[in-house]
């Protein structure tokens, strides 16, 4: 399967920033790449990415609404990214069922939400290290998955799923390929449980990828792209870890 490299600018960037990160990123992918390239950029950033991006690279969001429009301050829905042109939309990272209380079962609405304007939700899922270290890590990801699993019916064939243990989240504490390879074995088997169609959805590891260690980890069976945080930030880095999935 084709391999996606996507980047979480998360909350950082500016006009200038992007501007030179995006440059740096064209001339690099002006030969188009083996697998598939995104970067998942701050709503107000979505039309400036969209028309300076290499014409090989997709734009994400890093969350969607839940709901399809109305009354729901500060909140941007599907059909507004879909306007952007957005192919791919991140939800339920770690960082915003932390901060943001995101339950498994509104994850789980926000991929149904993405999916009925046909853009790809980028799933996350991932355990704690104090879950890791309870020996829960199988029971908190599986959890996870079957809320999105259970709203999306047969649709489950259509996201990609990420795995991000939270403890390696800009840590520069990476999952081993081996603990990571693991973990996405059990991914793998419980959407070839819920789907005919399992082969197709990619799974992505997430959590202090970097150029160094990218090979190692895309190199594992189930391993099939990277969610790429601060390493996507820097042209170099990312463009290295792109190659790396080559
Ligand atoms: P880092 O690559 O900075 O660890 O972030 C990973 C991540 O959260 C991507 O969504």
């Amino acid at each position: 399967m084709k391999k996606l490299i996507a980047g979480n600018w998360k909350m950082n960037g500016n006009l200038s920033a992007n501007h030179a990160l995006l440059a740096a990123l064209a001339e690099g992918l002006r030969v188009k790449p083996a697998c598939d390239v995104a970067v998942c950029v701050p709503a107000p950033y979505l039309a400036q990415v969209q028309s300076l991006k290499a014409a090989s690279m997709d734009v994400g969001s890093q969350d969607v609404s839940a709901h399809a429009f109305g009354a729901y301050t500060g909140e941007v829905c599907a059909a507004m990214l879909k306007d952007f042109g957005v192919r791919y939309a991140i939800v339920g990272h770690s960082e915003r069922r932390q901060y943001h209380a995101e339950s498994d079962a509104l994850v789980a609405d926000k991929a149904k939400a993405a999916l009925a304007e046909g853009i790809t939700p980028i799933v996350c899922v991932g355990e704690t290290l104090a879950e890791r270290q309870a020996g829960q890590t199988e029971e908190v990801v599986k959890r996870q998955l079957a809320a999105v699993i259970h709203t999306n019916g047969h649709c489950i064939s259509e996201i990609v799923l990420a795995y991000e243990p939270v403890w390696a989240i800009g840590t520069g504490k990476t999952a081993s390929p081996e603990e990571a390879q693991a973990v996405h074995a059990v991914l793998r088997a419980q959407l070839k449980a819920a789907t005919d169609m399992s082969a197709r959805v990619k799974i992505l590891y997430g959590g202090s990828m970097n150029a160094a260690n990218a090979s190692s980890l895309l190199a594992q069976a189930d391993i099939d792209g990277g969610l790429i945080g601060g390493a996507s930030l820097k042209a170099a880095d990312f463009l290295s870890i792109i190659a790396a999935a080559q």
